[in-house]
């Protein structure tokens, strides 16, 4: 790949991947990694951003990056405590601060004819959050902007391409924080904006097919974003060779095996539906506990996934829908470098179709550019918005041991909120919704007839990633509409109530 590319040093900041989404927003590609870990090649990167960092320059807890091939050589954006490393190692200082400054904070320019600030409004709103602060600047360094209660927001040193601030371009407080990076990246370090999705469709299907050649692929489909995505890039690049694999496992959404598998066949794509409903229900039989259910429907999806795997002769990869969060390796709060979440090793005691080699076309993504690399392909919408599912579907909704029954009444009254989102316009304001079907009977009058039935509870939420959310205030109107549709039309529930708790400290799913 010939792009323009940024590298982006990790100190450990809950921001970091903000800061590469919104580069790449720019169309601008780039890669994280740790301060300590510094790619061999870090002389084909275009320029360098140093991210914040929970620690403290001052002190044993200071994070010290190798920058001898990079300072003073390649335009650098220093934020936060990059700002505060280039201070307080480079012949200023850093002191603690007296308050500690976090939230928000208005620029004033003390040399507003930068280009660092070109199209930035006066007085801009910019987000702080840090406790040490900047005292005096390091050698050569040229004081740009304040704030109120910050002095040294904003510098550059003389001579060089290096840019300081203190504080946070990346969040969606600071307003004009795009444009900054837009002025530093593309007006002083002169990057190409190359960096598109139709470019990376372009690159992906060249390179899967050098690199798979006449060879098989299998790949499971889940009937979500990343994998459907996956599965149609790969469709361009090697067609039949392709094969895709959907397990029905019996904890889906009302009909959603079928209609997903039409959607899939009409893309094209060579598919096979694998209804195994039964040996999920099966094997969840009696289990109560959430971490059980899950590890049983683990098991039985290896095992009807290395069967159907078999079933195709001379298979040589197998592909998977991992994104870019998957694989970043993260700065630990102790700054050590943590392990990556997934990886697959060839040893023994996997089920063979793991001992595949593995291709994995979006592990340079985010799920937002997952999305538009999709609808550049044409790819159906609805699709694309779907809310995220979870792997163990409907098992970890119904709260206690799982029945045919149950799972029956969970998938109508799921159906009843999920296509009233969609009717009223919600479906895309929210970022996952679902219902739970709760262990809890109470009673209720219909007609002249006492009751004792089921209680369900719906949830929605707004989030960005599932690490936090929040309930949705979704309106009266439609609350009351649903509730009365799902109490009418199906059977055993009686009762709807309607979640109202942030994530932490409870969680989406309720298992
Ligand atoms: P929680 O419940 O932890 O959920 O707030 C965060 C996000 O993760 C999804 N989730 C799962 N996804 N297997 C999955 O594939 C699981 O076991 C699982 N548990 C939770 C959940 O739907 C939400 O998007």
């Amino acid at each position: 790949m010939q792009h323009n590319k940024i590298l982006i040093l990790d100190f450990g900041s809950q921001y970091t991947q903000l800061i590469a989404r919104r580069v790449r927003e720019l169309n601008i590609y780039c890669e994280i990694h740790p301060y300590n870990k510094i790619p061999a090649d870090s002389e084909s990167f275009k320029a360098v951003i140093l991210s914040g960092s929970p620690n403290s320059v001052r002190g044993e807890s200071a994070l010290h990056p190798e920058l001898d091939n990079i300072r003073g050589k390649k335009p650098m954006l220093a934020v936060c405590y990059g700002a505060q490393y280039l201070a307080h190692f480079s012949g200023g200082e850093v002191a603690e601060s007296n308050s500690r400054e976090y939230g928000r904070a208005n620029l004033s320019f003390v040399k507003s004819d930068e280009v660092f600030f070109e199209n930035i409004h006066k007085g801009s709103q910019v987000w702080m959050s840090h406790s040490d602060t900047i005292k005096q600047l390091p050698t050569n360094g040229v004081l740009l902007a304040s704030t109120s209660d910050v002095e040294n927001a904003a510098f550059k040193i003389e001579g060089e391409l290096t840019y300081a601030i203190q504080f946070h371009p990346e969040v969606y407080h600071s307003t004009d924080g795009a444009q900054l990076l837009k002025n530093f990246l593309v007006k002083i370090a002169e990057v190409e904006q190359d960096w598109t999705p139709q470019s990376f469709v372009e690159e992906t299907v060249d390179y899967l097919k050098t690199k798979i050649g006449n060879d098989k692929v299998v790949l499971g489909l889940s009937g979500g974003v990343d994998s459907s995505v996956a599965a149609m890039l790969l469709h361009k690049a090697i067609g039949k060779n392709l094969y895709c694999i959907f397990v029905n496992n019996g904890l889906l959404r009302k009909n959603e095996f079928e209609d997903v598998l039409t959607q899939y066949e009409g893309m094209g794509l060579n598919v096979k539906g694998v209804d195994a409903s039964a040996r999920f229900l099966d094997a969840l039989k009696g289990l109560s506990d959430p971490e059980l259910k899950r590890k049983a429907i683990g098991r039985v999806f290896i095992e009807v996934f290395d069967d159907e795997a078999h079933e195709i002769k001379e298979v040589k990869w197998l592909a998977q829908g991992t994104i870019y969060p998957d694989v970043i390796e993260s700065v630990s709060a102790t700054g050590g470098p943590s392990a990556t979440i997934k990886s697959h090793h060839n040893v023994g005691g996997l089920p063979d179709f793991m001992k595949l080699k593995v291709v994995e076309p979006l592990k340079a993504l985010f799920k937002d550019e997952v999305r538009r690399v999709g609808a550049s392909m044409n790819m159906d919408k609805q699709l694309l918005g779907r809310h995220p599912f979870p792997g163990p579907g409907l098992a970890i909704r119904i709260l206690g041991d799982i029945t045919a029954e149950k799972v029956r009444i969970l998938q109508e009254v799921d159906a009843v909120f999920i296509n009233n989102l969609r009717s009223w316009n919600l479906y895309d304001k929210v970022w996952q919704a679902g219902a739970m079907l709760l262990p809890v009977n109470s009673v209720g009058v219909m007609g002249d007839e006492r009751t004792y039935e089921k209680c369900v509870a719906l949830r929605a939420v707004e989030s960005t990633d599932g690490m936090t959310a929040d309930w949705v205030n979704l309106p009266y109107e439609f609350l009351q509409k649903t509730s009365n549709e799902i109490i009418n039309k199906v059977k055993g529930v009686n009762r709807v109530v309607y979640d109202i708790s942030s994530k932490p400290p409870a969680t989406i799913e309720w298992e």
